[in-house]
């Protein structure tokens, strides 16, 4: 017996006429504000040569991590000034909810995967935190990470945290895209022991033993 079909009732009962009679009813309300579809992000053939480059570059900023500090790197998280992850990322209490909550990220990522994730934010995109490009039908394009979204319009925030809605009705197309919110470069923006002292903070970053 498959559940949610007719099948579910015996046939020509009172309540699988009453089911029949509810989806007709529904088909005739489809509303014309209905959830566009989010196409995914183009596949790209990937550059062998560009993808061995950032390995070797990654190699270089490793070597820095076992003098990494984590208390330094604390600091430096929450400097919104200097390396404004904090203006982004939840941790613990402080923060802001726009990148992944980052509170335990020790627990599910290793100290090379949080590096990648610094240094070449578009590498491997967080999932649910991927940007949405729409086109509308007026001919624009807006990008972000989709924050809200209600019957007939989403909420898309940019980098800066400035919000923009659209309505569903003026969508034209949308897709994720390739490229991470997060802004690229962190490693030109620090020095390669910073880099370290944030990752030895992050990876430090894990629930007590034993449970919360
Ligand atoms: C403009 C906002 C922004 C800033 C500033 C920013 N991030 Fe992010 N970060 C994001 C977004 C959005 C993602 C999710 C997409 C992705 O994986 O790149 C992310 C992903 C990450 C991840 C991967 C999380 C996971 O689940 O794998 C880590 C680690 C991270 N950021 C650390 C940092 C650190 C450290 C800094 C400061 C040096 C920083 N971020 C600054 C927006 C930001």
């Amino acid at each position: 017996m498959k559940l949610g079909t007719c099948e579910a009732c015996p046939k020509a009962t009172r309540c699988a006429k009453q089911v029949h009679l509810m989806r007709k009813a529904d088909q005739r309300n489809v509303s014309i504000d209905s959830y566009p579809e989010i196409l995914p992000a183009r596949w790209e053939k990937p550059n062998q040569e560009q993808l061995a480059q950032q390995e070797r570059h990654l190699d270089g900023l490793a070597a820095f991590l076992p003098n990494g500090d984590a208390a330094r790197g604390e600091k430096l998280f929450n400097n919104r000034d200097k390396s404004k992850c904090i203006t982004c990322h939840l941790k613990g209490e402080k923060g802001v909810r726009l990148g992944p909550d980052l509170t335990w990220i020790g627990a599910i990522r290793s100290e090379r995967d949080l590096l990648e994730a610094i240094v070449f934010p578009s590498a491997s995109i967080a999932r649910y935190h991927e940007v949405v490009s729409v086109a509308t039908k007026s001919g624009k394009v807006l990008s972000g990470l989709l924050v809200k979204e209600t019957v007939d319009k989403m909420f898309l925030s940019s980098a800066k945290g400035v919000v923009q809605q659209i309505a569903f009705r003026d969508i034209e197309s949308a897709r994720y895209s390739n490229v991470s919110l997060m802004p690229e470069g962190m490693d030109k923006l620090l020095k390669a022991e910073e880099i370290a002292d944030l990752v030895a903070y992050l990876k430090k970053s894990k629930p007590p033993a034993g449970g919360l």
